[in-house]
């Protein structure tokens, strides 16, 4: 797994020693830290003492044709050697694309719950960009969602960060994008597949509570969803949508304490729906409930919070594993993710999450799956590391 605390970026006292290595010496030296790039496998350095103001006019450069005078003033901001320089101008267009969500009242800006993402991405040397998700959401307003998104010169890749999509919005995101040339890691069908549970659960099953689910399309979908209790006998239950669950009201429109007290389980299931209104994704997933070792109850909603954490994957490789809760004592235990690999290699997408739960009786089984785009950063996560993480590994 990498070392989440590890930073490759340069300072600008190293890039001046190694300059002054390079002038002494007969030999060039190259960078050895950095994203490899996939075309010519050099390392493309990242400048740590580079101030955003600097970046943002070297691009200007860039974009106006003015390459050398950008290697000039790339070394002179930071003291590397030219070769360095080229090589930085040279792999400039390539940059990664993060897409985040702007804010509705004020376009131009990120929206305020992703301010701490998009500085993050901007200082690892991603190119942060805005669409909005208004004009997404509503119908024949896709191209008007990515207005802000300049057409790039050749295909770059690309990453979302932001609210989550259905499924058809983001294949509505993909596609726009695609005009832009920007081609998100992450195809509509790999969204899917993590997004909505029934999708990947033959995969995570031999390590994931037992599931069951009714399509929305059935008729009458709180009785369909009671007919299918008896699968689960006398053990208690929990209700979900395809995506997301209401476990703030955990009580009420989440847990089934027995799956034969039919009336009770219709009470909770019909709550679940009027609770999701119209955000219903899928249809209703329901799950034997499994004794996980708790650590608290939530200070507001009063729901179990058990010892659980998101696994963030990319590329098939463990990115970054945070815990998943704010609130309660973990302690220092960190999960062995060894018996998750087989699984996290099977999952058919470039950038996922994996939950995961300790049980009662000290076993880890997976909580869901959940597309890494718009996967939740837990608020105590480093988000610089996070960010470089990403850089560091997609290409
Ligand atoms: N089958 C289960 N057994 C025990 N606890 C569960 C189960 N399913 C969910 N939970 C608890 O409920 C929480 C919310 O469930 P989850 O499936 O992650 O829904 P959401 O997508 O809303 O986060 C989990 O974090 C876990 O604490
Ligand atoms: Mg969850």
């Amino acid at each position: 797994m990498k070392d989440n605390t590890s930073d490759t970026s340069y300072t600008n006292d190293e890039l001046c020693r190694i300059a002054e290595e390079e002038r002494a010496g007969t030999r060039g030296i190259f960078p050895e830290r950095g994203r490899e790039c996939p075309r010519c496998h050099t390392c493309i350095p990242v400048f740590r003492d580079l101030q955003e103001s600097v970046r943002h006019q070297l691009l200007e450069l860039i974009k106006a044709g003015q390459e050398s005078e950008a290697i000039e003033k790339l070394q002179q901001e930071t003291g590397c050697p030219a070769r360095w320089a080229k090589i930085w101008v040279l792999h400039a267009d390539q940059k990664m694309t993060i897409v985040f969500c702007n804010n509705q009242m004020n376009p131009r800006v990120v929206d305020a719950d992703y301010h701490a993402e998009y500085q993050a991405a901007k200082q690892v040397g991603l190119l942060p960009a805005l669409i909005s998700f208004e004009d997404l959401s509503r119908e024949h307003r896709s191209e008007q969602a990515v207005v802000q998104i300049a057409e790039q010169q050749h295909e770059t890749s690309g990453i979302y960060r932001g609210w989550m999509l259905t499924p058809s919005q983001y294949t509505k995101l993909f596609a726009v994008l695609r005009k832009k040339r920007v081609r998100l890691l992450t195809s509509p069908k790999a969204y899917r597949h993590c997004h909505w549970l029934p999708e990947s659960y033959s995969i995570i099953k031999a390590l994931t509570p037992d599931t069951i689910w009714v399509p929305v399309a059935i008729p009458d979908l709180a009785e369909a969803a009671v007919r299918s209790l008896p699968h689960f006998g006398n053990k208690p239950v929990i209700v979900k949508d395809y995506v997301k669950s209401q476990k703030h009201a955990w009580h009420e429109a989440c847990f089934i304490p027995c799956a034969a007290d039919t009336e009770h389980a219709r009470r909770v299931i019909r709550r679940f729906l009027q609770l999701q209104g119209d955000d219903l994704q899928g249809g209703i997933v329901l799950r034997e409930y499994v004794e996980l070792e708790m650590l608290t109850t939530h200070s507001r909603s009063g729901m179990p919070l058990a010892r659980e954490f998101r696994i963030f994957v990319l590329q098939g490789n463990p990115l970054m594993v945070t815990r998943y809760w704010e609130e309660g004592n973990y302690g220092d235990e960190l999960p062995d993710l060894e018996p998750f690999l087989p699984i996290i290699r099977q999952v058919q997408s470039p950038f996922f999450t994996m939950d995961i739960a300790k049980c009662a009786d000290g076993r880890w089984i997976i909580m869901e799956l959940g597309d890494g785009q718009v996967a939740g950063l837990p608020e105590h996560a480093n988000v610089i590391d996070f960010y470089r993480a990403l850089y560091e590994s997609a290409s």
